[in-house]
């Protein structure tokens, strides 16, 4: 028997195993990915949250991975950790959950627990995942226990990770509730439970949604502030001082990630079924998504004013094209967005990122770091390696959309600074 089945090995199966096998639990992670389950049972990570060699030690003390949904039969609990896209018309794109239960159905035992982690809004659980689990002819409750825990692990983040982050849970009925808090209680140190999984569903979601409607804020002030000529991180900074009632975020070149730009349109999208429009979440993804457009409107400043150069022909580096610092995660970045316009725009497109091997839509692999071969370089994602000191005095133009150049930036006439 096993303790724990992960259903999904990715940027949250591979780190909830971790803790799980760390606390002592014997853990399986189901994937579709032949090759992803093979670098498992090799301990070759391809999540940076979980090194190689602790992978090598948690495989060598049994932390086993596989392709083949039987080993549910032989676990306690299933968790699944599977992706939760849009669709092209940006509604939920639940089929990559829904198939895997169909797949845990047939699986499923009397005593099992199933929880869904994948973010998704209120309802899932009890109108899409119990029905399909209830197939097996178990009832939710009474059989098996059912309930929502939302993930809230922060990629590259140290401080807070999966094991210290509270765990918010809410089960199908209060069984359900419990057996769930048990399971992570045994190894996350802090389980917050609530009524029911819809209250747990759309924690998560209020969580992404503050995030996406603050961080627009920010970039609409930014928009501002550059019109007014004051410096916006100056007065972010300077808000951030008070010891209550302001939490700071910072202005940027757009969302990025597979949450923040996508998880608050679940709730829009669930919202439209009880005739109610989440204008919060709307304008919030219209200034968000309009960032990229007014960086590149930024970088053409930058060149006609600091290099007397248009854009179309001008060479062009983007440092940092991850969708966060210190991490090669791609998705949602918004550097391929701005890579994308300013291209169209007919600059000569480098990126330098020491995190992200290749760009395959764009024919790129990263170039070294050159400042001076290039018109302009514009600060994307601010990754922690890079000497940007030394950046600024190398370079010709520096367009700043993170503030990596700080002080010396804001005092240099070669840095544009969002
Ligand atoms: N990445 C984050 O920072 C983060 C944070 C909090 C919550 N979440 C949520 O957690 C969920 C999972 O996200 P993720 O980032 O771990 O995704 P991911 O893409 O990193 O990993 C998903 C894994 O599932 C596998 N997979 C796909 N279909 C499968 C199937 N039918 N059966 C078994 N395996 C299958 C893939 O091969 C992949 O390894 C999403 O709902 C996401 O919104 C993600």
């Amino acid at each position: 028997m096993t303790d724990i089945a992960i259903v999904g090995a990715g940027y949250v199966g591979l780190p909830l195993a971790q803790v799980f096998a760390d606390a002592g639990r014997s853990v399986v992670l189901v994937d579709v990915s032949q090759e992803r389950v093979d670098r498992i049972l090799r301990g070759e990570s391809y999540i940076e949250d979980v090194p190689s060699e602790t992978l090598q030690r948690l495989v060598s003390n049994g932390l086993t991975a596989s392709t083949d949904y039987d080993v549910l039969r032989d676990a306690d609990s299933i968790l699944i950790a599977l992706p939760t896209p849009l669709s092209k018309q940006r509604e939920p794109d639940l089929s990559i959950v829904l198939s895997a239960t169909e797949r845990i159905a047939p699986r499923l035992h009397k005593g099992h627990l199933v929880v869904l982690e994948s973010t998704t809004y209120p309802g899932t659980t009890r109108e899409q995942l119990q029905p399909i689990l209830e197939r097996s002819g178990l009832t939710a409750g009474k059989d098996f226990y059912l309930a929502f825990s939302p993930e809230r692990v922060d990629p590259g983040r140290t401080d807070w990770t999966t094991k210290n982050v509270p765990k918010v849970v809410g089960g199908l009925t209060p069984a359900c509730t419990e057996r769930a808090a048990e399971l992570y209680r045994s190894a996350i140190d802090t389980v917050h439970s609530v009524s029911s999984p819809e209250a747990a569903e759309l924690t998560k979601l209020l969580e992404n949604i503050f995030r996406s409607v603050n961080i627009a804020l920010v970039n609409e002030l930014a928009q501002l502030c550059d019109r007014m000529g004051i410096d916006v991180w100056e007065v972010v900074g300077a808000a951030a001082s008070k010891p209550f009632g302001f939490m700071s975020f910072q202005p940027g070149p757009g969302l990025g990630g597979h949450c923040i730009p996508i998880d608050p349109f679940y709730l829009t999208w669930k919202a439209r079924e009880y005739d109610f429009y989440t204008e919060f979440i709307e304008l919030a993804g219209k200034v968000n998504e309009n960032m990229p457009y007014y960086c590149r409107s930024l970088i053409s400043q930058a060149l006609n004013h600091g290099a007397r150069k248009s854009l179309s022909g001008s060479k062009v580096l983007i440092l940092g094209v991850a969708y966060k610092a210190d991490i090669g995660d791609m998705r949602e970045s918004p550097a391929l967005k701005i890579l994308q316009l300013i291209q169209n725009a007919g600059a000569d497109v480098s990126y330098h990122d020491q995190h992200v091997p290749e760009l395959p839509e764009f024919g790129l692999r990263p170039v070294p770091m050159e400042p001076d071969a290039y018109d302009c370089i514009a600060i994307v994602t601010a990754h922690s390696t890079i000497d940007y000191e030394d950046l600024v005095d190398r370079a010709h133009v520096v367009v700043d959309f993170r503030n990596a150049t700080g002080k010396k930036g804001r005092e240099s006439e070669k840095v544009w600074k969002l």
